[in-house]
């Protein structure tokens, strides 16, 4: 019998306690024994719930038990999360978590204890909710270079520009419907404004460069500009809005952004509706992957961290490799990045203002008043001087490819 802590008893805590006993016998059979949740550390006492006597307060008491192999973590936040996990991981004990707070800011330290302490610590719950990403990213592609990553990686804001693109929905009511959902995180503006996305992708570049990618390093724009005339466009171009996190890797070099691209109808991401999320991993060996699956929700999310209890169990003293050390690759400078932009300029834009922004193909009567240029490859400065010149810009989508 596997004995092992959930410390967090919210959505995914209690997500995990389920799965544990909805599919108890498959998971027995799968990791070789039963597994047994003998603690949950919560805030709260849960009275007259089957949980009731399994209910901790101080994470020492699941720390010094050494009946304990294995403690999940789905506390969220950086702080106590830390402190407590890096107190299980020093007594010995794996940790599983769906914290990607904790994962990007401390991920290499806490990889480096599980190590020295003949355990482990693993995160595959922290990217793309039910989705297995990490493990087949570091394990799987071990013969590649990875060239390119490409997600949706935000369940919350793709519900949210899906409900906007398919039923006109406005933005404001499709985001009280994620949040009633479960798909939102408790401060919205974390996936609104794309910082979900962003620690989402710097966690995969991680794993995929073996260096740590620090998520403000990251040139990050949400959806909260996006309006229902952007997919207008979008439609007359045979193309959706989807908020991605982009990084591409080359010469030891990286450029990374979370920003909503246009995308068009043939590739597989633009089939990626509500709140499911799809990452494209490219390698140069493997070429072009898709991982598709709910990217949020409490128990997509809670298989997750289940597989890597299982992987822990099966593990037991042997620590799996570390997929990334301290040392830092920053991302280039985006300014110096090139994309091809849509842009929003009043109907009586002058031919000059089109020159200025590379004109390619112009946009006529999609949006009353107005008109739409596409522009050739421009870097991300000269676009910024085009707009500053031009002084007219009402929009500016970019364009993925
Ligand atoms: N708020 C997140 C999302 C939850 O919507 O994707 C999963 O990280």
């Amino acid at each position: 019998m596997a004995k092992i802590a959930v410390m967090g008893y919210g959505t995914i805590g209690s997500g995990v306690v389920e799965a544990l006993s909805v599919n108890k016998e498959t998971i027995a059979k799968k990791a070789g024994e039963p597994v047994e949740v003998k603690y949950i550390l919560a805030l709260r006492d849960f009275p007259g719930t089957p949980i009731e006597d399994k209910i901790v307060h101080d994470y020492k008491i699941i720390a010094e038990d050494p009946e304990i192999s294995v403690v999940v973590e789905t506390m969220g936040g950086v702080e106590p999360a830390n402190t407590f996990a890096m107190a299980m991981l020093r007594s010995g004990k794996s940790v599983c978590t769906s914290n990607k707070a904790l994962v990007v800011e401390y991920g290499a330290e806490l990889m480096e204890t599980a190590v020295e302490n003949h355990c482990n610590f693993m995160f595959e719950a922290s990217v793309g909710g039910g989705i297995p990403i990490i493990r087949p990213l570091y394990e799987c592609l071990t013969p590649d270079e990875v060239t390119e990553i490409a997600g949706i990686l935000n369940g919350t804001t793709n519900y949210i520009l899906t409900e906007m693109d398919q039923k006109g929905v406005s933005f404001d009511d499709a985001l009280k419907q994620a949040q009633a959902l479960g798909y939102a995180e408790r401060d919205p503006s974390a996936d609104v404004e794309g910082g979900d996305a962003c620690r989402k992708i710097a966690i995969l570049s991680s794993v995929a460069t073996g260096k740590r990618v620090v998520f403000t390093d990251i040139h990050m724009e949400g959806i909260t500009n996006v309006t229902t005339a952007d997919f207008n466009y979008a439609a007359a171009l045979d193309m959706s809005i989807k908020l991605l996190g982009v990084s591409r890797m080359a010469d030891g070099k990286m450029k990374s952004m979370v920003a909503p691209f246009l995308i068009h109808s043939d590739y597989p991401l633009y089939n990626v509706k509500d709140v499911f999320n799809g990452i494209m991993v490219t390698g140069n060996i493997v070429d072009t992957l898709m991982f598709f699956g709910r990217g949020a929700g409490k128990l997509p999310t809670a298989a997750a961290v289940v597989a890597d209890v299982v992987k822990c169990i099966k593990l037991g003293s042997v620590s799996g490799t570390i997929p990334w050390s301290r040392d830092v690759l920053k991302p280039e400078n985006y300014l110096d990045y090139t994309n091809r932009f849509l842009v929003r300029l009043p109907e009586s834009a002058s031919e000059e203002t089109q020159k200025l922004f590379k004109t390619e193909q112009i946009l006529r009567g999609v949006v009353d008043g107005e008109m739409a240029v596409i522009t050739a490859p421009m870097t991300e400065a000269e676009y910024l001087e085009a707009e500053k010149t031009c002084g007219q810009v009402i929009g500016k989508t970019r364009m993925y490819q």
